[in-house]
């Protein structure tokens, strides 16, 4: 009798654990609509207004409870419960936002990131400062509010902004890693260097065409001043 009751006891807290983890995941689940639904009317309005659509996609996920207990592991958080867990994992929602040219990353970045309601907590600029396997992107942990039944709370969103050329290096830089088992030849590393080289050439080959094709003065043309880097 007491060995069941103490089985139940451990399904009850097994269950109430589950639900916890649920409800956990559905605030960066409602954080991360936020976030879609501000990329989608800035995409809405920006193609009626400006006649122009600066994102070719917006692909979002949230991370599996897999992947979290993997790493609350991985970067060894002690006695993790849900409140740390939601300090030290900051990419449990994400949204990456695939633009057309590089300054495309720069205006939607500014754009989101000056909304009254959002936060910026940390900004990565990848693009002024290439990771050195050749790695470019614009990272921000931002936080947005998302009003529940019980109040406000504030859940931290990471969005990733790149050009296609650069999702296109590390999608293939992604796949390459995992084939080797992040053991990657050096005249792979070095090949991957190369083509971040090009991705990059291609990218302002295609911007300044695409901006001498609609008439936007030189001066224009200067490269954007980097984001504040805060690692
Ligand atoms: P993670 O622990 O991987 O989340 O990295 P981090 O906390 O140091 O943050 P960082 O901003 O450097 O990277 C976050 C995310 O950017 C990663 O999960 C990837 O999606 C992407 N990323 C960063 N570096 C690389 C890279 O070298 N190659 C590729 N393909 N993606 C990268
Ligand atoms: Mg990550």
């Amino acid at each position: 009798m007491t060995t069941i009751d103490v089985t139940e006891a451990t399904i009850n807290e097994a269950k109430e654990l589950r639900d916890e983890f649920q409800r956990f995941l559905r605030e960066y689940e409602f954080g991360m609509r936020e976030v879609e639904t501000k990329i989608s009317i800035l995409r809405d309005e920006f193609t009626h207004d400006h006649a122009y659509n600066p994102i070719e996609h917006v692909k979002s996920r949230l991370k599996t409870p897999d992947s979290i207990v993997e790493k609350v592991a991985r970067r060894g958080i002690e006695d993790p419960d849900f409140h740390r867990i939601r300090e030290e994992i900051t990419d449990i929602a994400g949204v990456r936002v695939t633009c057309s040219f590089v300054a495309d990353v720069y205006q939607l970045f500014d754009l989101l990131t000056q909304q009254d309601d959002i936060t910026v907590r940390i900004v990565k600029d990848y693009i002024a400062n290439p990771k050195p396997n050749g790695y470019k992107s614009l990272h921000a942990i931002i936080e947005v509010p998302v009003f529940l039944s019980t109040g406000p709370i504030s859940v931290p969103v990471e969005v990733q902004f790149r050009t296609i050329a650069m999702d296109f290096w590390a999608s293939l830089e992604h796949k390459i890693y995992y084939k080797f088992s992040n053991q990657v030849p050096d005249h792979l590393v070095e090949s991957l260097s190369d083509a971040a080289d090009a991705a990059a050439e291609l990218d302002s080959r295609m911007e300044r065409l695409h901006r001498e094709a609609h008439g936007v003065p030189r001066r224009q043309l200067d490269p954007p001043p980097p984001r504040i880097v805060k690692v």
